[in-house]
């Protein structure tokens, strides 16, 4: 995708959790419900601008309270266009799901990456997080989580800076 966010006044970030081989969802759901998680996901964006592919949108069902909510599909609002538009002066988050995650890990600044060490659901995934490149991006801070309280296998909440931005 070309566009130029190089003088952007706001922070770009995308949030996202990912199984141990970059799993994203499968048939149009998440994979894992981490009630520790969706705390996380709420405490980063609430208040913000939230931008979503119109499948994620449908997947969640209605706009997540307290946000404003960007849905953007090839028949609406055209991702470069919103994103070109943005006039925030904090930090916008790109909240999925795969097609813009790849459309958009290129261009933002931060990932706040839930890295979950669990099984997969049968039948897996079927659609997927890009490579996070470490020649790109710098590990800042970790949370690592045995269990959740509910949840029983290891995830950590991990934050990247991209190199060179800080
Ligand atoms: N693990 C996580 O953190 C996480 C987060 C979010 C979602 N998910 C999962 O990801 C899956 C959904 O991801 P997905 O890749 O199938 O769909 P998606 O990225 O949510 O949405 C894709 C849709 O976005 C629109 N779109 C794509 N590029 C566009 C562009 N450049 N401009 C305007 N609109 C554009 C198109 O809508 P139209 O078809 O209407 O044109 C496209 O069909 C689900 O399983 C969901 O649960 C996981």
């Amino acid at each position: 995708m070309k566009t130029e966010l190089t003088k952007k006044s706001f922070t770009l970030s995308i949030v996202a959790v990912l199984g141990p081989g970059r799993e994203l969802g499968a048939s149009n759901k998440l994979l894992w419900h981490i009630s520790e998680d969706l705390k996380h996901f709420k405490a980063l964006t609430m208040g913000h601008t939230i931008i979503m592919g119109r499948k994620t949108y449908e997947s969640l069902g209605k706009p997540l309270p307290g946000r404003n909510n960007v849905v953007v599909s090839r028949s609406g609002r055209d991702l470069a266009d919103v994103l070109a538009g943005l006039t925030d002066s904090g930090e916008v988050f790109i909240i999925g799901g795969a097609e813009i995650y790849r459309q958009t890990i290129d261009l933002v600044d931060k990932l706040y990456i839930t890295h979950v060490q669990a099984p997969l659901p049968e039948g897996g995934a079927d659609v997927f997080f890009p490579p996070i490149d470490p020649g790109e991006w710098k590990e800042t801070e970790r949370t690592d989580h045995p269990r959740g309280v509910t949840f029983p296998f290891p995830f950590s909440f991990v934050t990247y800076q991209r190199i060179g931005k800080q």
